[in-house]
């Protein structure tokens, strides 16, 4: 069955709303599951739309294909931990760029395409450079950051004398072989177009090897941002109005994403998406640490927290690891009958998806009146007496203020440190994130309390009922 075109293009306008729809949706937690029914419905009629399309053969391997596709998908979905999220969606922002890549190659040998002539000719063989750059960056450039995630590249910046030459002349080869190409008759210009993809691929990698652990949620979502325009590319070459649009809407949200998560780490936008370009690199020696680390047991904290009146608890991605959030709260309910001021200090960049500690919390039917902010809770810090830190590192770090040889100096933290007392819990002394160590934990008011997060807060709530 084929489906006229005007029939089309009305799905593809329905879809294309619907999509909308779904980037509202997302914009809030109480509306996020009505996004994603809208995302889901809006897909389901642009697959139907566009393999009923004019011009389309061979439906039935088409849906084989899509039917293993979901299975497969489906099963990654239901076994991914939450910590694992953010390298599933590098992976398949990969994919997208390999299909940019791969719709561009195609077309530029589909026979029909030589048919062009003049402009129309000029126009499709820039479609298809500029979709197979965009394609091949987003490619390497996801394979890496997926590395950096799941643990498998170090996660320290990739530091050269003349990277940033290297980037450029990588840059200015991709643009010469663009018009090389572009003068070719036929497909003559199949050499051209290899070789800027092997470049592309090589800065998409050196773009995020660049990147140092503690800027890769930037990283996450400018390569969603990338993905979205490799996407958009692939619907120019195609001539799919509908990936268009998409692939505009998921890069232009990406991009705005960026700018926000770039504001509350105190980066530049373009020093981020240049992998590191014009950022003043780290100043002398890092700073020696001072102090003595000293650690507590489960009985003495809880001592401490019978006696605290203001409790702030800043938790990070060793929460989510441990999956503590669950008895966490039930010690806050626990503290907070008992007369106590409990509230939860919340970083932007905490665990490692944008959200995650707020999505972990909501989870355990945290109510959001005692989730602050950074920016709420760092002016009370000082009037607070005991401050938790649960499973979280880079957040907390003071280097972030007084150390400008750190990599995360200038990303604005939770200022832990000016509470009266801090609790840090954690499984050993080893670093963030970021990799830099914490002179949090050498501070006078500090102390340690090993172990598994959730196993910690178990054993401190059973002191606090003896
Ligand atoms: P991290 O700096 O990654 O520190 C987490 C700490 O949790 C580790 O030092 C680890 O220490 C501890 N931990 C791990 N498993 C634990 C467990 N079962 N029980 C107790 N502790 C455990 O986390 P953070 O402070 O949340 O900072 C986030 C970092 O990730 C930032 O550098 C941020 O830029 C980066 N990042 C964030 C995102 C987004 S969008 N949020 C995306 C990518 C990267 P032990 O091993 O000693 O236990």
């Amino acid at each position: 069955m084929i489906i006229a075109k005007e029939i089309q293009t009305a799905a593809y306008l329905f879809a294309s709303i619907l999509f909308i729809l779904s980037l509202g949706g997302l914009s809030s937690q109480e509306s996020a599951k009505r996004g994603v029914l809208y995302g889901i419905v809006g897909m389901i009629v642009a697959i139907i739309a566009t393999v009923l399309g004019e011009g389309v053969s061979g439906q039935v391997y088409i849906i084989v294909a899509i039917a293993i596709a979901s299975a497969v998908g489906l099963m990654l979905a239901r076994k991914v931990e939450m910590t694992a999220m953010p390298q599933l969606v590098a992976i398949l922002h990969s994919f997208v760029g390999l299909a940019a890549v791969l719709v561009g190659f195609g077309s530029y040998l589909d026979p029909k395409t030589h048919e062009l002539t003049g402009a129309a000719h000029s126009i499709h063989l820039w479609e298809v450079f500029i979709g197979v750059f965009i394609g091949a960056i987003t490619f390497t450039g996801s394979i890496i950051a997926w590395g950096k995630l799941e643990g498998k590249v170090r996660s320290k910046a990739l530091l050269y004398p003349g990277k940033h030459a290297v980037n450029v002349i990588a840059l200015i080869a991709c643009i010469v072989l663009g018009f090389l190409y572009a003068g070719q008759e036929g497909t003559n210009g199949m050499l051209f177009l290899c070789s800027m993809t092997a470049i592309a691929c090589f800065i998409g990698v050196m773009l995020v090897m660049a990147i140092g652990g503690g800027d890769m949620p930037v990283v996450v979502s400018m390569l969603n941002s990338y993905s979205g325009w490799a996407a958009s590319a692939a619907g120019f070459m195609l001539g799919n109005d509908l990936l268009i649009v998409t692939g505009a809407l998921v890069g232009s949200s990406g991009a705005i994403l960026s700018i926000h998560m770039c504001h509350a780490m105190n980066r530049s936008f373009f020093s981020v998406i240049l992998g590191g370009f014009g950022n003043s690199p780290a100043k002398g020696e890092a700073k020696a640490i001072e102090g003595e680390v000293t650690a507590l047991n489960h009985e003495e904290v809880a001592g401490l927290l019978k006696e605290a009146r203001s409790v702030v608890i800043v938790p990070g991605y060793g929460m989510a690891v441990a999956k503590a959030q669950y008895p966490i709260y039930d010690m806050v309910q626990y503290l907070r009958k008992a007369g106590k001021n409990v509230r939860f200090a919340i970083h932007p960049v905490a665990g490692r998806l944008p959200g995650h500690m707020n999505v972990l919390l909501a989870e355990a039917n945290v109510p959001y009146d005692i989730v602050m902010e950074m920016d709420e809770i760092n002016d009370d810090l000082p009037n607070t007496d005991v401050v938790m830190v649960i499973g979280a590192n880079d957040v907390v770090n003071p280097s972030a203020q007084d150390d400008p040889a750190s990599s995360i100096y200038g990303m604005p933290v939770i200022e832990a440190w000016k509470a009266e007392k801090v609790i840090i819990m954690k499984r050993s002394m080893s670093a963030g994130y970021s990799g830099e160590d914490n002179p949090l934990f050498y501070k006078s008011n500090s102390e340690m309390l090993y172990g598994d997060a959730k196993d910690s807060v178990e054993k401190i709530m059973s002191f606090l009922k003896a």
